[in-house]
């Protein structure tokens, strides 16, 4: 493992707006006479958790990863914080199982925060597999793999037909080429499978036309994004997650979520809208008490970076910024 310090290896994305953005929920947690509890569904290096435990000094922060490297690294550099950071080895979608966990009996959250994908930890881990630019076993599950129910790169590879890997290339990875890159590994593996992140990327390499290589970073990028993604889940589990988190959130808490692809944003984007939206069937002349929206949007469509911190950090380029607030907790009607 690399020698830099946490710290050094991940700036938080849009920290002051993400804490900005919890803070009403926390408010509303004090003047109901509680404690602020938060979900940092994504504790990673402990950012986000960091800045959120340094500025508000009466917030407990559940901090969940399935990742035990992220959670070690993250619970050592925080341990100045004491019981207020409790980390949790868990996929995210336990968010609302996790709250309960914790929490007395009815209580809710103050507030869940997201910041979702891979982070420079695991990119920078050679070992891991997820990048291109090092070469490694194709490996890519964010757990790590010790005792993971998720098959690794390598096998997905294996496993998948050309049809499924073009579906993936080009849905996950949002990838032009993808029918020419899925035909050229499927070739490749019926003569030897892959093993290494290098093969794998030199196979792509040569599958893309050279005219395209000019623009676009490196061609492999979006495949192994894509492979990534499916390895881990990732968009079901979110799907299955943020529902599940505005579940748990106790009436003004805050849902902050941070996404870096067209598809996780757009699953955000749609649970916050379920949420926000009148669910009263057209043409009823009254909106019943159960058909009202439960959440209210806090930002208007997407929140994007500023610019300078875009230029700081490429990994906020691609980030968009979503949040709603609970304004009234599903009562039962009978
Ligand atoms: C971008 S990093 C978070 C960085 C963090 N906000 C910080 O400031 O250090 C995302 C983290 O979420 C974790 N993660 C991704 N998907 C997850 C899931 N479905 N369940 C739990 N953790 C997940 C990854 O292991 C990674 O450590």
């Amino acid at each position: 493992m690399s020698e830099r310090a946490a710290s050094e290896r991940h700036v938080p994305v849009m920290r002051d707006r993400c804490l900005e953005l919890l803070r009403p929920g926390l408010d509303a947690a004090r003047a109901a006479g509680e404690t602020p509890v938060v979900v940092d569904a994504t504790l990673g290096m402990g950012g986000h958790a960091e800045a959120l435990l340094a500025v508000e000094d009466d917030v407990v922060v559940l901090g969940l990863d399935r990742d035990p490297q992220a959670l070690q690294l993250a619970g050592e550099r925080l341990s100045a914080y004491g019981d207020r950071l409790r980390g949790v080895r868990t996929v995210y979608d336990r968010v609302d199982e996790v709250a309960a966990e914790n929490l007395p009996a009815g209580r809710g959250l103050a507030g869940v925060l997201f910041d979702l994908g891979v982070s420079s930890l695991q990119l920078d881990e050679a070992e891991r597999g997820f990048a291109y630019s090092y070469d490694a076993p194709l490996d890519m599950r964010m757990d790590g793999g010790e005792d993971s129910e998720d098959e690794t790169a390598a096998e997905l590879l294996a496993r998948v037909s050309e049809a499924e890997l073009r579906t993936i290339l080009r849905e996950w990875g949002e990838e032009k080429f993808a029918g020419r890159i899925a035909r050229s590994l499927v070739a490749r593996r019926a003569d030897r499978p892959f093993a290494t992140t290098a093969d794998l990327a030199a196979v792509v390499d040569a599958a893309v036309p050279a005219a395209a290589k000019r623009t676009g970073g490196h061609p492999a990028k979006r495949t192994f994004q894509a492979l990534r993604i499916a390895v881990n889940r990732e968009l079901d589990v979110l799907a299955d997650a943020v529902p599940r988190a505005m579940d748990a959130l106790a009436d003004g808490g805050r849902l902050v979520v941070l996404s870096y692809h067209s598809l996780e944003d757009r699953i955000v984007k749609r649970a916050i809208s379920a949420r926000t939206t009148s669910s009263a069937p057209v043409g009823l002349p009254v909106e019943l008490e159960e058909h009202k929206p439960t959440f209210r949007a806090v930002t208007r469509g997407a929140e994007t970076p500023d610019d300078a911190e875009r230029a700081a950090n490429p990994r906020a380029a691609s980030a968009k910024l979503r949040s709603a607030e609970k304004i009234r907790a599903v009562r039962s009607t009978t």
